[in-house]
Order: C-alpha cells, then structure tokens, then sequence
C-alpha cells in the first residue's frame, strides 16, 4: 500500500541551502555538559541534524516565500486574512476564520471560550500544551485512547483511535460537564498515530446524541488524512482534498497550529462552522492576540499560511513526506532500535525503556539516550518521559512516572534528505552498540511545571 521509498525521489528540487556546522565529539561532550545535559540549552548552530521538533521548522516554497512580499499589513480587513478564508473554506470547509498567534493561542481563545471549572474535556489523547489550556479553566482534561494506543510495539493502524465505549461512559457521568470533544489528529503523544475516519465518525454520531460540539486538534490533518488513504478500507481512491473535507465534516470546527501542516514558520488560527461562535470567538481574540482579521499575525504569515494549506494536500508532497519517516523508521528497525510501531506521520519515536534496560526510571533513560545521540552524531532529539510527563508528587515527594518512557525524533518538512536519515540511523546505532554503558542522569535543577525545557542534569 506504501510505495517503496526507492521507487520515487522527492517531488520538489531545492533552490536554496543553509550550511551546517560539523562538531567534533569533544567538543560536543564540553557543550552538552555546559548545557547541563539538556538539549534545550544547546545553541542549534551546534547541532548538525536538528529532529527537537517538527513544528515551525518546516521549509518554505517558493510560492509561500513569494506570498511573504504580498503582505496587506493593513489592521483591518487585510487581503491576506481573506485568502486564509478562502483556503480554510476550500480545504476544510468552515466558513469562519479567527487567526492566532500559534496553536496554543487558538487553544486559549476555545478554552475560554467554551470550558468552565470543574468540566471535563474528552479527547483521544490532548496535547500538553492543550491540556494546559484545560487545567488553567480549572477543568479536567481526559483521554479516552483506545488500548492499542498505548502498547508500544503493537503494529495496529489508526492507534490514535478513540476507544468509543470510554468515551460514551465519560459522557454519561455528567454531559453537563462535558463542554466539548477534542480529536487530536494525528495524536503526537503516542508516536504521531492516525485516527481513522470510522472512528471519527464514531465519536461524530456520540456527541450528536447527547448534543456536544465536536472540535480537531488539526495540526496534522493532512498528516492523518494521508494515512487514511492508504490504510482505511474505501479511501484509496479517494483524493486529500476529498478527505480532509469528510474529516472535517464531522466536527464543528478546529484549532490549528499552522507550524506543522500549513507548512510555515509561525502562525496558527481557529475555524468555525458557525457564525455565532466566532462571534464568541472574537470576543477573546481581540484582547488577547489581535483584531479579528490578523489575531497576532502579519498579514504576509497569514498569506504564507494559506498557500502552505494548499501545498500540504498534495499527494506527491504527503507521500515523500511520511515516506521518509517511514524510511527512518525501517532504517532503525533494521539496526534493531526498539521504535513505537508502526511509524507514525511526523518522527519516529524510540522506547528508551527497553535500549538501556540497566537505568532505572529515576535515571532518566530517555533523557540519557537524547543525550547519546547529540554526542554520537551532532543529533538533536526530544525526551518524551519520566522528565517531560513525570512530576514529583507534593505530598510524599516521590517521583509519579508516566507510563512511557520515549525519544522523539520529529522530522521538519521539506528539510533534510533521506542520506541524513541514514547517518540518525547510524549514530544510534552505535549508541545501542555501548548501550550497556551509558550512565543515567540525575536532576540537579527542576522548575515546578514543565520542568524538561530547563532542568540541569549531571551524570550518575
Ligand atoms: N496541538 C498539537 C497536537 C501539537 O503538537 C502542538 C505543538 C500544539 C497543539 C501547539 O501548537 O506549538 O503552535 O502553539 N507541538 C509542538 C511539538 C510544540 O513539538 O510537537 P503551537
């Protein structure tokens, strides 16, 4: 169903390059050590291949750089803000359009405008940054994933999924506590894992029935409309286009951080299928992020989103883009590299738990592992563990762990090409070749809440 990688080259040709700066080991290993052993505090000129995130660091086209000169700066009613309309119109069908900063802005703006204290939001598995958004309402976020989503070696398709059952039981404890339905698409926190149409249909026909507005987290949608093509029974011949518009057809309206699927840099927005909300919606955004025809943006961001959502449908571009997750995927299968299976849409994501069995949790072993992986080759991954999602408990003061302990390696669009997969691939691999050696990591500063973007560590 996927063609094989060597059967097609990249749908694009590169017309510009930025250099990278090589390290030695030595130097790498004083660098790491001076950023107390936390990727987040290297400078990225140090780093050779950046895999941190896939958001905002995407290559821009031609036609998007172009689209940058064409801005309309004016306050209000900026040309630019109407071809985002008409992009979001055409491409996921909803009518109105409020921009925001990012994707966490667009979240601010729903949250408040729709979640009082004490509700509860039902999602497949919200983001972290959408789950703070819920606990700053004074709600509770809760993830209705179904099983298969979290066992990690589990080759089963669409494990983004929710489990449709939980989903009607969390609704049947108290539907007025129950604001809204989130489907996160595709669900990053699990590996990038796709949500299938059926399911989403499901979870559409659910919240109909008990009167619930239905919203997507849609910072991937084209990511997981892809994966519908290819993987859901009846889709195959269908086009992007077709199915991003079924897709959203079952929701009321989405968040979107335009860093990931619109293709550009910075940038985000809110659609709504209905006129009333984004009355609402207004209401929030203009204290907050801007008057309603730029919400934070320069007119040329919201032009290089709206040619970014035209690009990202296109089936050559989807196809060389997940292929080549793909392609680090199989690579490090191949070397024997534990992966969350299968890949998922924008990095692959490596259980740590079971490379360095000898590290006990406190240690950190994702943590040690990113830490391996930049001195091994100059390779900037993500802690998604015991740091990222684990907190200390006030009461007894011991450490509460998350139930997976992971590294992701998130791929930027359009960036890097497949022979820089090939040397990621390589450095771990030598890394697993030392594994049994590798020392954890011990704490040595933690903030109170998302400690993994400045904790210090030293080696144990
Ligand atoms: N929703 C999802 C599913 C995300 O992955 C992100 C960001 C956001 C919302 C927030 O959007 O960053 O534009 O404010 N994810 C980035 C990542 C940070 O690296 O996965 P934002």
């Amino acid at each position: 169903m996927f063609r094989p990688r060597d059967e097609y080259a990249e749908p694009y040709r590169i017309k510009m390059v930025e250099m990278l700066r090589q390290t030695t080991r030595e130097e790498r290993e004083q660098l790491i050590k001076e950023a107390g052993y936390n990727v987040f505090s290297l400078p990225s000129d140090a780093v050779y291949i950046d895999l941190l995130s896939d958001s905002g660091t995407s290559a821009m086209s031609d036609r998007q750089w172009a689209g940058l000169m064409m801005g309309d700066e004016a306050y209000a009613g900026s040309r630019n803000y109407l071809n985002l309309v008409e992009s979001v119109k055409e491409i996921m069908g909803f009518d109105f359009v409020a921009p925001a900063h990012q994707g966490r802005g667009a979240e601010h703006i729903l949250m408040n405008m729709l979640v009082n204290k004490g509700d509860r939001v039902l999602g497949n598995m919200h983001f972290d940054t959408t789950e703070g958004h819920i606990l700053l309402r004074g709600a509770e976020p809760v993830n209705c994933l179904a099983e298969p989503g979290y066992r990690v070696a589990e080759e089963t398709p669409f494990k983004g999924n929710f489990d449709l059952d939980k989903l009607e039981e969390e609704i049947q404890k108290d539907r007025e506590k129950v604001p809204l339905i989130l489907i996160t698409v595709t669900c990053n926190n699990n590996g990038g894992q796709p949500v299938s149409m059926d399911n989403i249909r499901g979870v559409n026909r659910i919240a109909r029935k008990y009167g619930i507005p239905v919203f997507f987290d849609a910072a991937r949608f084209a990511e997981n409309c892809w994966f519908i093509k290819k993987l859901e029974p009846g889709y195959a011949d269908k086009s992007i286009p077709d199915i991003a518009r079924e897709m959203f057809s079952y929701g009321d309206g989405c968040t979107m951080s335009a860093k990931k699927d619109a293709l550009v840099n910075i940038g985000g927005f809110l659609a709504f299928r209905d006129e009333d909300m984004h009355r609402k919606a207004i209401e929030w955004q203009i204290p907050f992020e801007g008057f309603a025809t730029y919400g934070g943006l320069a007119g040329r961001d919201m032009e290089a989103i709206a040619r970014g959502l035209r690009e990202v449908i296109d089936e050559a571009y989807l196809e060389d883009r997940i292929g080549q997750v793909r392609y680090l995927g199989d690579l490090l299968i191949k070397e024997g590299i534990p992966i969350v299976r299968p890949t998922g849409g924008h990095g692959v994501y490596i259980d740590a738990a079971s490379m360095f069995p000898h590290l006990p949790r406190r240690e950190f072993p994702a943590q040690a592992l990113v830490v391996e992986l930049y001195i091994e080759g100059g390779i900037r991954g993500v802690e998604l563990g015991g740091c990222a999602f684990g907190h200390v408990d006030p009461e007894t003061g011991e450490e509460v762990w998350p139930v997976l302990e992971l590294v992701r390696l998130a791929v930027p669009r359009r960036v890097y090409t497949d022979r820089h997969m090939a040397q990621v691939a390589k450095a771990l691999s030598r890394v697993k070749e030392r594994a049994s050696s590798v020392r954890g990591l011990r704490v040595t500063y933690q903030a109170p809440v998302l400690r993994h973007f400045t904790a210090k560590f030293e080696r144990v």
